[in-house]
Parts: C-alpha cells; sequence; structure tokens
C-alpha cells in the first residue's frame, strides 16, 4: 500500500493520528521536502513517529518515482507531504504511475496552506484563482501571477500569492553543464514578493496601461506567512524601502501561545481585505 500522508503546516504533532499510525507502519517512509516548509527539521519528525525518514527531492519524485514505489505493491510505503497531499502542487503523477503498476494507495489528509489561509480574516468562499509569485531571473520575469491578481480583484476575490520556494535547484549553468552542484535554498520574502509586484506595476505605468486602482494608489497589503520564523522579514532598508512607497505588510505570528491569532497591533478591514498595518 502506498499511503501520501499529510503533515499539516506546524510541528511534528499535527501528523494526524491515522497518518501516524500509517507512518509506524510502513517499511520506508519518504519525505518531501522541496515544495514546502515544516518549522522543524527531519530528526524531530524522526524522533516523534518513531521511525526513520527518507528525504525526497525533486530529482527523486520526478525522476526516479519507480524506485520510491518498489514493492509498493507487496509492503506498505509512506509519502509524507508537509500541508495535505493534493494541496496546491499535486502528487498526482505519483498515484497515477501507483494505479498503473497495480499498488493500491490511500491518501490521509491534513490542513493545507489552501485552507489555513483563512487564519488571515479572510471568507475563504472569497478567494480566486491561487497564484505562485515566482522568484526573477535576469533572463526571466514573468507577470502573469499579476494579471491573476488583477482578475481576481476585478472579480471582488482575494488571492492567495504562494511565494517561491527553491530548495536544492541547479543554477542554469550547472543544469546545462549537467553539473550536480545546487545553490542554497531560498525562501522567497514577502518583501522580495512585493518588490516584484512594484516592479510590474512600474512596468505598467511606463508603457501607458492601466492598473487597478489599487495599485495605482501604490497600496499594496500583503500577509506574511502562517509559519512562525520562516519569512520574517529582516528589519534592513528593503523592508523600509517597501513602507516608504506605500507597501504596507501585516505579519501572521504562528507560535505556540498564539495559533491563528493575528500578531498584535495589526488592523484589517475585514470587508476589503485591503488595509493592514503592523
Ligand atoms: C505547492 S504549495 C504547498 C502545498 C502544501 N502541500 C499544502 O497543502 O499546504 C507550495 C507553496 O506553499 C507555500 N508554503 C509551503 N509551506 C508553507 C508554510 N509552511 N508556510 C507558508 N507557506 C507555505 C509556499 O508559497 C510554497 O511555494
Amino acid at each position: 500500500m502506498l499511503y501520501l500522508v499529510g503533515l499539516g503546516l506546524g510541528d511534528a504533532k499535527d501528523i494526524t493520528v491515522k497518518g501516524l499510525e500509517a507512518v509506524r507502519r510502513c517499511r520506508r517512509v519518504y519525505l518531501e521536502a522541496y515544495t514546502s516548509v515544516l518549522a522543524v527539521g527531519k530528526e524531530a519528525l524522526e524522533e516523534f513517529y518513531g521511525k526513520e525518514l527518507i528525504l525526497a527531492d525533486r530529482e527523486m519524485v520526478e525522476q526516479e518515482a519507480d524506485n520510491l514505489l518498489k514493492e509498493a505493491d507487496v509492503c506498505d510505503v509512506a509519502f509524507l507531504v508537509v500541508g495535505d497531499p493534493f494541496g496546491a502542487t499535486t502528487h498526482s503523477d505519483l498515484v497515477l504511475r501507483a494505479v498503473k503498476l497495480g499498488i493500491p494507495y490511500k491518501v490521509i489528509h491534513n490542513a493545507s496552506i489552501m485552507n489555513a489561509v483563512g487564519c488571515c480574516g479572510l471568507q475563504l468562499y472569497n478567494f480566486g484563482e491561487t497564484v505562485s509569485v515566482v522568484f526573477w531571473t535576469d533572463t526571466w520575469q514573468p507577470e502573469s501571477f499579476f494579471d491573476k491578481i488583477e482578475k481576481n480583484r476585478q472579480n471582488g476575490m482575494h488571492t492567495l500569492c504562494l511565494l517561491d520556494i527553491k530548495v536544492k535547484e541547479q543554477s542554469l549553468e550547472n543544469l546545462m553543464k549537467g553539473r550536480k552542484i545546487y545553490e542554497p535554498p531560498r525562501y522567497m520574502t514577502v518583501n522580495q514578493a512585493a518588490e516584484q509586484l512594484l516592479a510590474i506595476i512600474q512596468n505598467r505605468r511606463l508603457q501607458g496601461l492601466k492598473t487597478d486602482p489599487m495599485f495605482q494608489s501604490g497600496s499594496l497589503g500583503l500577509a506574511e506567512d502562517l509559519q512562525g520564523g520562516m519569512r520574517r522579514e529582516p528589519d534592513g532598508a528593503s523592508g523600509r524601502r517597501l513602507e516608504e512607497r506605500g507597501v504596507e505588510q501585516c505579519s501572521f505570528s504562528r507560535s505556540s501561545k498564539q495559533d491563528h491569532k493575528p500578531a498584535k497591533g495589526i488592523k484589517k478591514d475585514l470587508k476589503s481585505g485591503r488595509d493592514c498595518k503592523v
């Protein structure tokens, strides 16, 4: 049996009872470690689950999936995913392969970033298309996520912006030369996302294109991630520069004492969800 087990978004204890039971009876347990971030490391999970975990990076999941599924028809194998196994990036490819190989599978769901975003006070029913804000490079600066945010706003919808995570990625040069040298992990900060959004607004203004009135007023509300610590903004120049440029940030910390409560000092227009202040 292949078990796809959601780990939730907090720490080792966020796994469900059903998920933990499955993990404990599996012969091999893989931890998907490239699309999401958990507040605790592999060792803390191993200690709580009482099980050794095999880190599964993108290469292993995408190129060596058959190894991962080896013998799953005669023994139990678990594939652990932070959040929900089918939240945002789906691991449906793995399921399709399992089905093709005649391996039975079970999904054990958990909280996902897709619904935990409700903690910011905005109604989940009123979210439009989710976007991924990807890291720009010198030669690749897509703007499609901005169009989707605008479209959502035109339809009166909020947008969940998933900020890019780059774990164990090769530089373009290393990729082209086939060198297995990996860049250090990077997690897009709220400031970096705002910088990119502001650059797009600026580009469009220069081209004489209209943007949503919210963007024209120069006010941009951004919520930090749900995982205290992962994307704390440094009090550096970048943060100040954004504030000077009219970007307001709000943060929602997820400390053990304040689970799901906005950090102190945040004011938010719950109806429009537009204004927030720390
Ligand atoms: C493919 S989605 C992950 C979905 C995950 N399986 C879930 O159900 O929540 C990946 C994106 O989710 C966001 N994300 C992942 N882990 C997060 C966390 N702990 N806190 C906030 N955002 C997170 C990041 O923007 C990341 O690029």
